[in-house]
């Protein structure tokens, strides 16, 4: 996705985490510079955030600045610096944040728990099967010390599902009284279940 400004001089790196002050981490600048930099980029969540709700078929953004300024979750974006004539473009997003939930497991028994979901995932459709939806989730799991099979997926897409498939072998799912999404392997390595 093409910006009129340029993306490269928010974005440092190639990934880059974002949290509820709406600046990439590592930020160095004065407060005009902050204020510029946050209103940009919530500019761009809300114009990724758009596309993500579009791509899933859903009435509105999920993702927008002002939620992310809200909520305690984290977004992952993703920039091919490369791209718009060496100005960079934004390829893709990942939210991420703690939701309290009742989850059944294989047995039909309950547990409340506050497990790592994955709330909003997102690749421009022109980039999309390329291995950069990959390259994001990977970062995310590195970044969360969390393996794939721990996460709970709020209302996942068929895509994302044959992702998960194709990238981490999951797909025997646990049915939920809820729209999560968990996999029969997310029980065996979490903790704090007995
Ligand atoms: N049809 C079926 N499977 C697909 C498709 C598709 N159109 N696109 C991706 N996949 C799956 C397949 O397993 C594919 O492997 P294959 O090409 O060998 O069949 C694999 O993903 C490709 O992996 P990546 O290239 O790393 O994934 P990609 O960059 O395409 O990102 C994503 C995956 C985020 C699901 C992307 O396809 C996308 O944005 N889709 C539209 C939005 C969406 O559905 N998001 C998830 C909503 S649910 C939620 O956010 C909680």
């Amino acid at each position: 996705m093409e910006f009129p400004f340029n993306v490269n001089a928010i974005f440092q790196t190639r990934i880059s985490i974002i949290k509820r002050d709406l600046l990439p981490q590592g930020f160095s600048g004065d407060a005009r510079a902050a204020w510029k930099c946050a209103s940009q980029v919530s500019d761009i969540i809300d114009v990724m955030g758009l596309a993500s709700a579009r791509a899933q078929g859903l009435q509105k953004a999920i993702t927008t600045g002002d939620r992310l300024r809200s909520y305690d979750h984290t977004l992952y974006l993703l920039v091919n610096p490369e791209g718009n004539g060496g100005k960079g473009v934004v390829v893709g997003l990942l939210k991420m944040g703690r939701k309290k939930l009742f989850v059944f497991d294989v047995n039909g028994q309950h547990h409340e728990m506050e497990p790592l979901c994955v709330l909003d995932f997102y690749i421009h459709e022109s980039m999309q099967r390329m291995g950069c939806g990959k390259l994001l989730y990977e970062f995310m799991l590195q970044e969360e010390h969390i393996g794939p099979e721990q996460l709970a997926i709020d209302r996942p897409s068929e895509k994302f599902l044959a992702f998960l498939h194709k990238h981490y072998n999951l797909s025997k799912i646990i049915p939920q009284a809820n729209n999560y999404v968990i996999f029969e392997e997310f029980f065996s390595n979490h903790a704090d279940v007995p």
